[in-house]
């Protein structure tokens, strides 16, 4: 079992370079299915995730080779199979876009019910609507979705809920469906955007995507035959921007796009963060103690529950009582259990969480309850007292390049320990 183990204290200094979004790349890679020819797409992020991705199309019948560690041309022509590997769309969420994928290019898909972070009830009920307006017939039976269709027609769907994962599913199975598919209260996340573009550029008609409103009008072939840049992800940006200000250090991030960091950018200057945004670059600086915060989490442009966990530790040592409302999820507090063990004040009652703020944390053993906290709790050790152990790494690994590499270049004290 690999930990990380950290010795805090280290105020962050220097450049970081932020990878491809995450959550971009996993709805890009399966959308790959919809072309038949070859593609290319660069700035893919180095991570797990990912990697479970282009084996999950390799055993499809893609044929995949690696430019790069961020670069694969993607060869899709020969896609036969509706059937994707269940031992590995199991291992994560974004599994549940092979629906979406293979019912647009087959008319016909059989995915396992999808895994991932353990948030609450995270229900797909949006998604399926969405695929039967179209004209499928759905059956979920022996913990996998069985998605049929003789064909796809366009319809309008409005969505009940501002779902990324509904959202795009539907993009997915409507591109190459017959006559315009109409996507109302659809979410407005920057990956949708990116998948909308990546789509276009590979010949599909999708405009809207970032508003409220989709429209998707169906294309007889996606061809191809072009390069696509993915967007640099928000929330690894984000977790480096609290990170900056959480061990008063100075960091510039290079690679991003500061508009999508806007929510985030507002609160890190909310407790005291200085900002100087250069666009396609950012830098966070803070040389004082945190000031305390009111948070609640929303779809985009709102504050990203993606980033709550992060925010989390800089309240849990601000100046006064802090308060989170978790709105998207039911249980992504988990992490404050552990933030508690170093030392934090904070009461999780629901969907709302209290943070009296301490003066500092203390290292400790913890376990990444997922992703995000997995990123949280590095940030929780580098400005710790003494020598903080972070197990459940592979949570982290699903979703961050490199990171540890990155923190320690910028002078935490961080090494990755394999521990039997
Ligand atoms: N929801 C429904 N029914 C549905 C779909 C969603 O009730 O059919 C509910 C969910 O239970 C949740 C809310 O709607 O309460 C929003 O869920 P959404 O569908 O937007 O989330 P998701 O697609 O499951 C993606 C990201 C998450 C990110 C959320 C919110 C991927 C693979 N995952 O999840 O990313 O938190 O959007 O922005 O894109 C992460 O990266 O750590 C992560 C968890």
């Amino acid at each position: 079992m690999e930990k990380l183990v950290i010795t805090g204290g280290t105020p962050l200094k220097g450049e970081v370079t932020i990878s491809g979004a995450k959550n971009a790349a996993v709805a890009i890679l399966p959308a790959t299915l919809l072309i038949n020819g070859v593609c290319t797409i660069n700035n893919l992020p180095n991570i797990s995730d990912v990697k479970i991705y282009c084996e999950i199309l390799e055993n499809l019948g893609a044929k995949i080779e690696w430019n790069s560690d961020s670069e694969i041309t993607i060869d899709t022509k020969n896609i036969k199979m509706a059937e994707a590997p269940f031992a590995l769309t199991s291992k994560f969420r974004a599994s549940y876009y092979l629906l979406g994928s293979l019912l647009g290019r087959n008319h016909s898909a059989i995915v396992g019910m999808p895994g991932g972070c353990k948030l609450g009830s995270r229900p797909i009920d949006q998604h399926i609507k969405a695929f039967e307006a179209l004209g499928a017939n759905i059956e979920c039976t022996q913990g996998k979705i069985i998605a049929k269709a003789k064909k796809l027609i366009g319809t309008s769907i409005y969505m009940d809920i501002s779902s990324v994962g509904a959202t795009i599913n539907c993009i997915l199975a409507s591109v190459l469906a017959e006559g315009t598919t109409i996507i109302d209260n659809a979410a407005k996340e920057p990956h949708i955007v990116d998948v909308a573009n990546f789509l276009n550029t590979m010949g599909a008609d999708i405009r809207g995507a970032g508003t409220d409103t989709i429209k998707i009008t169906g294309v007889k072939e996606l061809s191809g035959n072009a390069t696509y840049s993915i967007i640099p992800d928000q929330i690894e940006a984000g977790t480096f921007m609290v990170a900056a200000v959480a061990s008063k250090g100075d960091i510039t991030l290079k690679n991003c796009i500061t508009k999508h960091l806007e929510s985030i950018t507002a609160k890190i200057c909310e407790v005291g963060g200085i900002v100087e945004d250069y666009g396609d670059s950012i830098r966070v600086y803070c040389n004082k103690r945190p000031n305390k915060a009111i948070i609640k989490t929303l779809p985009y442009p709102g504050f990203p529950t993606d980033m709550q966990s992060q925010m989390g530790v800089l309240l849990s040592i601000a100046e006064g009582t802090s308060i989170i409302n978790e709105s998207i999820f039911d249980s992504r507090f988990q992490y404050t259990e552990e933030l508690n063990k170093m030392g934090a004040k904070i009461s999780a009652q629901g969907k709302t969480a209290y943070f009296e703020g301490v003066k500092e944390l203390q290292g400790t053993p913890v376990y990444a309850t997922d992703l995000r906290a997995g990123a949280a709790l590095i940030i929780a050790g580098i400005i710790a007292k003494g020598t903080t152990e972070v197990y459940n790494v592979d949570y982290i690994n699903r979703g961050y390049e490199n990171i540890e590499e990155k923190f320690r270049k910028l002078g935490a004290k961080i090494k990755l320990v394999e521990e039997n």
